[in-house]
C-alpha cells in the first residue's frame, strides 16, 4: 500500500536503519548515560547554537506533555489554537498530566496572533480564574501553514513581556525550516522560544522525538516528569543515534524538502482538476481539499487518507520523505479515473 494519509504512514529512511544497526553492537549504560545520547545532545546544541537541554521521548505527545508539565501547574492555563494537536489529538494528555486547562483560540488556518493572545490576558491574579502561563503554537500548524520568523518573534516578545512561556510543537519542524529556508537557530533560538518539541518520526525516523529546552530554568524537574510520563527509554541510544544521523549533514532538511516538493507537485496537478477545491494555503507537506463525496471511498480504497471535515467533504493529503513522483502520477490518474 502507498498512502497520502500522513507522513507517519511511511517507513524509515535507510540511513536511520543503518544508524540503529551500528548502535546495535556493544553494551552501553541504559537510560541515556551513553555515548550515543551524549553525542546527540551535542548535535542539538550545535544545531541551535545554544546550550540547550535535550530530553528524548518516544512520542510527540510525550514531548508536548513534558513541555507543559515544566511550565504549567494545575491552576494555570495553556493558550493555544483550537486546531492544536494538544487540544484535538492528544486525548486530554496535557490536562491529565498537568491539571492545567487549555484556552483554545479561534485560529485562522491553524494560526493564532498576538492580538488573539492578548484577549486572554484578563483576570491575572484573580483566584477564580485559571492563570495563563504558556502559549503553545505549532510550526508548521496542523493545517500545514507556517508562522514567519517575525511572527514567532512577535509572539515570544509579547509572551515574555507578560510572563508567559512559549512552546513550539515542532512535530514537523523540519518541514517548516525547509519551507522557510532559514537556519533553524534563527527560527527558534533567536526568536526566544523557550521549549520546542522536535519531531523525528514524521521526518523519516523509526520513532523518537525530543523536548529541547532553551530556557533552562524550566528544566529543573523534567527528568522526573519524563520518567513518570513513561517517556524515559532504557535503550535510549536507539533514539539518540537516529537523531545524530538525521541532524548531521542536514539530512532532516533534505528529507523535508523532498516531502514539501512532492506536495507542490501534487498541488500543481490537482489545480488542473476542476472538481477539487484546495481549501488552505499550501506551505509545507499537507494539502486540504474539498472533493466530490462520491470520490472519497473509491479513492481511499487505493490510497488511504483521512477526511478532515466530514460536513464539508474536506480531506487531507500528505506527502512524505519517501513519496515518489510515480506515487503522485498514479494518485492523480486514480482521481481522474474515479471522476470519469
Ligand atoms: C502537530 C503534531 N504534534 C504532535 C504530534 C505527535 O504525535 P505522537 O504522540 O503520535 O507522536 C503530531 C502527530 O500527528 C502532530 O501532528
Amino acid at each position: 500500500m502507498r498512502s497520502f494519509a500522513s507522513d507517519n504512514n511511511s517507513g524509515v529512511h535507510s540511513d536511520i536503519i543503518d544508524a540503529i544497526t551500528s548502535a546495535n553492537t556493544q553494551h552501553t549504560i541504559a537510560y541515556g548515560d551513553d555515548v550515543y545520547t551524549h553525542e546527540a545532545e551535542q548535535v542539538f546544541k550545535n544545531l541551535f547554537k545554544a546550550d540547550v537541554d535535550v530530553y528524548f521521548t518516544f512520542l510527540g505527545t510525550g514531548a508536548n506533555v513534558l513541555a507543559m508539565k515544566s511550565s504549567a501547574q494545575s491552576f494555570n492555563s495553556v493558550i493555544c489554537a483550537d486546531t492544536a494537536h494538544i487540544n484535538v489529538d492528544e486525548c486530554g494528555a496535557v490536562q491529565n498530566f498537568t491539571g492545567a486547562s487549555l484556552k483554545c483560540l479561534p485560529s485562522v488556518n491553524g494560526k493564532i496572533s498576538v492580538s488573539d493572545i492578548a484577549k486572554e490576558l484578563h483576570s491575572i491574579g484573580d483566584e477564580h480564574h485559571s492563570q495563563p502561563s504558556v502559549v503553545s503554537i505549532s510550526q508548521p500548524t496542523e493545517l500545514g501553514t507556517l508562522y514567519s520568523v517575525d511572527e514567532i518573534r512577535a509572539i515570544c516578545d509579547f509572551a515574555h513581556a507578560h510572563n508567559l512561556i512559549v512552546h513550539v510543537d515542532g512535530a514537523r519542524i523540519a518541514n517548516a525550516v525547509a519551507a522557510i529556508n532559514v537556519p533553524i537557530n534563527e527560527m527558534i533560538t533567536d526568536t526566544g522560544v523557550d521549549l520546542l518539541s522536535f519531531g523525528g518520526t514524521k521526518n523519516g525516523m523509526m520513532y523518537g522525538e525530543a523536548l529541547v529546552v532553551f530556557n533552562k530554568s524550566l528544566s529543573a524537574n523534567v527528568k522526573y516528569f519524563r520518567k513518570q510520563a513513561m517517556q524515559l527509554s532504557s535503550k535510549m541510544r536507539f533514539i539518540s543515534a537516529q537523531f545524530t544521523v538525521l541532524l548531521n549533514n542536514n539530512l532532516y532538511i533534505q528529507l523535508a524538502k523532498h516531502s514539501n516538493s512532492m506536495t507542490k507537485l501534487l498541488q500543481s496537478k490537482l489545480n488542473e482538476i476542476s472538481q477539487i477545491k484546495i481549501t488552505r494555503p499550501i506551505e509545507t507537506n499537507a494539502i486540504f481539499a474539498k472533493v466530490p463525496v462520491s470520490l472519497i471511498e473509491p479513492l481511499r480504497e487505493k490510497y488511504f487518507f483521512y477526511t478532515w471535515n466530514e460536513e464539508e467533504n474536506e480531506v487531507r493529503w500528505m506527502t512524505s520523505f519517501d513519496t515518489t513522483e510515480e506515487d503522485i502520477e498514479d494518485f492523480v490518474s486514480c482521481i481522474k479515473d474515479v471522476i470519469g
